[in-house]
């Protein structure tokens, strides 16, 4: 099983790339280094370091990848990141997300390529909230230029899988933290926070820091990349599957959740049949559409709180300007990807902190 990482020497990529690799994948990495490190760079995967936006394609060199490699499943997780920067060149980032996208996807009927996953968001699609936490059914009514190019993939997906029959799975991350993640870029309040208190700096709390977010940890954010590559390749190839235990128990049942029945093929193997009844059926073998957080709020204080315990450090605690349109409140319902994925988050925030406290320690101590 080969699979495409784009964006593989970014932060969520690089370690999705890494538990791809620890189990058993082969893996081909695209990536322009713009925000990603070739350090990053898992030594086991291919690397192409290529840019996806149109505009800068020359020589057909994205189309000879997909040529020569011939990937089976393509994972994109490159994109222009910045909401800010997007408000500011919105065309740049259209360039990047919808078009250098759409370049990935043409290739992907061209060569015929089995399922596309795509780091989508959740913040940045739903905005401000009727209902916390917000499952995916919540409208979607993005402010940003990213968050409008994020959405207009998805709906392109919907219809590469109507009229190329591609199949996708969409994840609408909350807001992902950990190793790796960029201390100096704008978003990452968890690096930027860690990166400054390490230094003996003071970090800036924009507002009145009572702002909430759901911080989903790393290693969570990889592991439902692997589970939805698992489960839906499953009827692919089952030799090369290596189910998780909770999923494995759950497909000895009948009835595995609302909208996917687990039933015997003709050879005894388990197979997940589309339930017509529920529109959930359609998504394991058509458009999933995932939240991935925690469904806990935690406010940006709270997050200075304790990163000020855990660092050790006597930094003071200083109040800057609202940033212009920040979102007062966000919060992910997972229990989708809980109940179809058996995903679940298994690092919670204060070990999450912990863990990223400690390698930002490393980092600066090299
Ligand atoms: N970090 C989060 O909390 C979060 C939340 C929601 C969605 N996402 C999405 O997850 C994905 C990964 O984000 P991240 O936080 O790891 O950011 P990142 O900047 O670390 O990763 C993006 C990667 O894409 C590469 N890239 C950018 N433009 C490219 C281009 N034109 N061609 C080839 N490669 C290019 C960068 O070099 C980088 O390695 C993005 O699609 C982002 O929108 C992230």
């Amino acid at each position: 099983m080969k699979v495409l990482v784009t964006g593989g020497a970014g932060f969520i990529g690089s370690h999705i790339v890494d538990l791809y690799i620890k189990n058993g994948y082969e893996v081909i990495i695209i990536d322009d280094l713009s925000t990603g490190k070739a350090e990053y760079v898992n030594p086991k995967a291919k690397f192409y370091k290529l840019d996806i936006n149109e505009l800068n394609l020359n020589d057909n060199k994205l189309e000879d990848v997909f040529k020569d490699e011939k990937p089976d499943v393509i994972n994109h997780h490159a994109a222009q990141i910045s909401v800010s920067e997007s408000v500011k060149d919105p065309v740049f980032d259209a360039n990047v997300n919808i078009l250098g996208t759409l370049n990935l996807l043409e290739n992907c009927v061209k060569y015929n390529v089995k399922k596309f996953i795509f780091a989508s968001t959740g913040g940045a699609i739903y905005e401000e909230t009727e209902k916390i936490p917000a499952d995916e059914n919540h409208p979607t009514r993005p402010l940003s230029p990213y968050g409008v190019s994020k959405l207009a993939i998805e709906n392109y997906l919907y219809f590469y899988k109507k009229v190329h029959n591609l199949d996708s799975i969409i994840f609408r991350y909350s807001n992902v933290y950990g190793p790796r993640q960029d201390p100096y870029g704008e978003a990452g309040v968890v690096a930027i926070f860690i990166n400054k208190m390490l230094k003996g700096e003071n970090p800036i709390i924009y507002g009145d820091g009572n702002q909430t977010r759901d911080f989903v940890y790393i290693s969570d954010a990889a592991q439902s990349n692997l589970l939805a590559l698992k489960i839906s390749l499953e009827n692919e190839n089952k030799s090369n599957i290596n189910l998780k235990d909770e999923f494995k128990n759950k497909i000895k049942g009948d009835v595995v959740s609302k909208g996917r029945i687990e039933s015997k093929n003709k050879k005894g193997n388990n197979r997940i049949e589309k339930d017509k009844n529920t529109n959930n059926g359609t998504i394991i073998n058509d458009i999933a559409i995932f939240n991935i957080g925690t469904g806990i709020e935690t406010s940006v204080n709270e997050i200075f709180c304790k990163l000020k315990k855990i660092t050790k450090t006597n930094v003071k605690e200083i109040h800057g300007p609202p940033k212009l349109g920040e979102l007062r409140r966000s919060c992910l319902n997972c229990n989708k990807a809980k109940k179809i994925l058996c995903w679940e988050p298994e690092v919670y925030i204060d070990q999450g902190l912990k863990l990223t406290v400690n390698y930002f320690k490393k980092q600066l101590s090299h």
